[in-house]
């Protein structure tokens, strides 16, 4: 076992994990945050994005214990004071999802994509998120969705 040692949504958790527990399963599994989705599991669909030290990451991707020190901020950490992020209002006005599955790694990855490029172009969007996959939508209202947040639609 290994210590890890992390800032999630604000809150400092400490816990002893097995070296290879993904990321995602500890988010899930340890820390009890069950809004980060697994889709693949293999790097693929971008259900268990998240925000970590500011950058998007797939958290799949790497062992808990590399986060260790590190700040992460999951959908669940994103509403303020009882308001949703921006972002998560969009996709809610603009129907940006339908079985919802994709959807809190769909919101991280535009949350980062916007602090990246707060007005991009529809190609941009679609570039930005290509690495975050949807089953249901058809893409039309999350890019939608994205262009409210950044301000370019009413
Ligand atoms: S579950 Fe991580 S990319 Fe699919
Ligand atoms: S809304 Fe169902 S996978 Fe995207």
């Amino acid at each position: 076992m290994r210590k890890v040692s992390v800032k999630v949504n604000g809150r400092d958790f400490e816990h002893e994990v097995e070296p290879r527990m993904l990321l995602v399963h500890y988010l899930r599994e340890v820390v009890n945050l069950t809004g980060t989705m697994v889709g693949c599991n293999t790097s693929n669909c971008g259900a268990c994005t998240i925000l970590l030290d500011g950058e998007s990451v797939k958290s799949c991707t790497m062992f808990a214990v590399q986060a260790d020190g590190s700040e992460i901020v999951t959908v669940q950490g994103i509403a303020e004071n009882g308001n949703w992020h921006p972002m998560q209002t969009a996709f809610h006005e603009n129907h940006g999802l339908q079985c919802g599955y994709c959807t809190p790694g769909m919101i991280m990855a535009s949350i980062s994509l916007l602090k990246e490029n707060p007005d991009p172009t529809e190609d941009e969007i679609r570039e930005g998120l290509e690495g975050n996959y949807c089953r249901c939508t058809g893409y039309e209202n999350i890019i939608k969705s994205v262009q409210q947040a950044a301000g370019q639609t009413s």
